[in-house]
């Protein structure tokens, strides 16, 4: 993943097709980065963009939605008035129904114009930025008006974009990959997981194995534990009605976090090619053990959020919530202890947490070293020293410290705990590329690296499926069972006291 940069080549001429263009992914993401690659010259010459979508919008209205969403949305922005213009020419829009044939007449239309008018040679992306229930849909679509995935090396070729949920257990998720291989070959198809897409979460590759001092301690031996993190300040909000059938488990834990707990476990792979990193995250996948039904109230902890203040403001309970049920037991919060029955990581447990309308956005990997044998600095049982942590922040204010510890100045050996610490701002004040950036580039330029292949997908449900089936047999009686702005229930904490630990600071 990190040898691709993005210099290394302007992707072959070809076009997008959005579908699902009216939607909230297409005018939060996906317009705005087409219109920062566009900026950074980094689009194909010749590129045209379709959107395709029920909503009854003009050419002009689709240009006016994708100038407000780039208003709002785009890293740089508003909108540069010199280059819009430019911009704006690539924008197509087809009205239509995904079941619809004779739209998907109308799309070859259009794109056999674009290809003509703008010589784009035949090569389209299709981007279902649609609830998955409309894939199926589209793909017969695609299929039927001959528009349908040809081969990954066939010339003009076609990609199909897929965004998560890949499912809602693992039977679903087999459903819809045997639905999705019908018509694409597995290397045209690139599922989404934007966590992939962002900068901090490629450099944990760089960071173990561009790096000669870490790799020899990141081990059993020397590691006593990892907590990775991902706390939100905000609640489900106008998206209560997705979020109800999803939950805390599928949304976060069986794609993003389980990505980061990959990158963070898995073996170096022999290049970084796309199948080799991935032929490895699957092994550090296969390697989580599963939890028995009868230690699922041990290991996982599942919450909700109350009413309370967050960044002083008050908000609402998600029981309250538009399109919530009143007596909702869906979680907004899971924490879990897992442990990968490997050789590297034999006997360390990876503590997990996220959560919505917690105290703090973050984005967190914290690798714990080993306490150290206490015989000099740490022989007072009574003053224990600080064990080495390695924070690895991802978002904000991204960066990586580490916690070490250091002599206080005075004539007493004593240690202060101190951090040395690397913040990306400060280094590369420049800033960087939005996930959907890079994710639709490495998409145009074919390489799958930082997308989920359909056995990572599935290795994840096969883990998570027996949890959501365990939580049927259980309603939890205790909920809601933390205020908004708080760090979670109280029982998360408890996961790791039993254990003699403490999760880092929310
Ligand atoms: C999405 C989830 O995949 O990730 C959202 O559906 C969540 O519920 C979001 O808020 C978090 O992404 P980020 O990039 O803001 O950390």
């Amino acid at each position: 993943m990190p040898e691709k940069e993005l210099s290394d080549g302007t992707p072959d001429r070809c076009g997008l097709v959005i579908f699902g263009a009216s939607g909230d992914l297409t005018r939060r993401k996906l317009l705005p980065a087409l219109y920062n690659l566009f900026l950074d010259g980094l689009l194909p010459p010749a590129f045209g963009i379709v959107g395709f979508a029920r909503s009854a919008f003009s050419r002009e209205e689709f240009r006016v939605l994708a100038r407000g969403a780039v208003d709002e949305f785009s890293r740089r922005r508003p909108a540069d008035p010199q280059r819009w213009p430019e911009f704006e020419q690539m924008l197509h829009y087809q009205q239509g129904g995904y079941g619809d044939a004779e739209s998907f007449r109308r799309l070859r239309e259009v794109q056999t114009n674009l290809d003509r008018v703008h010589a784009g040679a035949g090569n389209w992306v299709y981007y279902l930025a649609t609830p998955p229930s409309a894939y199926r849909e589209i793909g017969q679509g695609l299929e039927q008006s001959g528009l349908a995935c040809s081969r990954m090396d066939a010339k003009p070729w076609s990609r199909l974009v897929v965004e998560k949920p890949i499912g809602h257990d693992l039977s679903s998720a087999r459903a819809l990959n045997d639905a999705l291989s019908a018509g694409c070959e597995e290397s045209q198809t690139f599922r989404i997981d934007h966590y992939l897409g962002k900068e901090t979460v490629q450099n944990i590759l760089v960071l173990r194995f561009g790096n000669g001092i870490f790799e020899p301690l990141w081990n059993h031996h020397h590691i006593d534990h990892v907590q990775i993190t991902v706390a939100e300040t905000d609640g489900a909000g106008s998206r209560g009605g997705y979020y109800e059938e999803a939950g805390a488990l599928r949304d976060m834990v069986q794609n993003h976090l389980f990505q980061l707990l990959c990158l963070v476990a898995m073996e170096p792979p022999h290049n970084l090619g796309a199948d080799a990193i991935r032929d490895e995250k699957l092994q550090a996948l296969e390697s989580i053990r599963p939890i028995r039904p009868e230690e699922l109230d041990r290991q996982v902890v599942r919450g909700q959020y109350a009413a309370g203040l967050v960044d002083g403001q008050p908000v609402k309970a998600y029981r309250e919530e538009e399109k919530v049920a009143r007596e909702s037991v869906t979680e907004t919060f899971v924490a879990m202890k897992v442990y990968l029955d490997n050789w590297r990581w034999s006997g360390v447990p990876f503590y997990l947490r996220t959560g919505k309308r917690l105290a703090r956005r973050t984005a967190e990997i914290a690798i714990q070293f080993r306490k150290l044998p206490p015989i000099l600095f740490n022989r007072n049982p009574a003053r224990p020293l600080d064990p080495n942590v390695l924070s690895i922040r991802l978002q904000p204010n991204e960066g990586v410290s580490l916690q070490i510890g250091s002599k206080r100045p005075g004539p007493r050996a004593e240690v202060s705990t101190v951090k040395l610490d690397f913040g990306y701002h400060s280094v590369f004040p420049a800033g960087t590329p939005e996930a959907y950036e890079r994710l639709l580039l490495d998409v145009m330029l074919g390489d799958a690296t930082l997308f989920m292949r359909r056995d990572e997908v599935e290795a994840a449900w096969s883990f998570v499926t027996p949890i959501l089936e365990g939580w049927t047999h259980s309603t939890p009686d205790d909920f809601p069972n933390y205020v908004a702005g708080s760090a979670g229930p109280a029982r998360a904490d408890e996961l790791l006291v039993v254990d003699g630990r403490r999760w880092g600071r929310l």
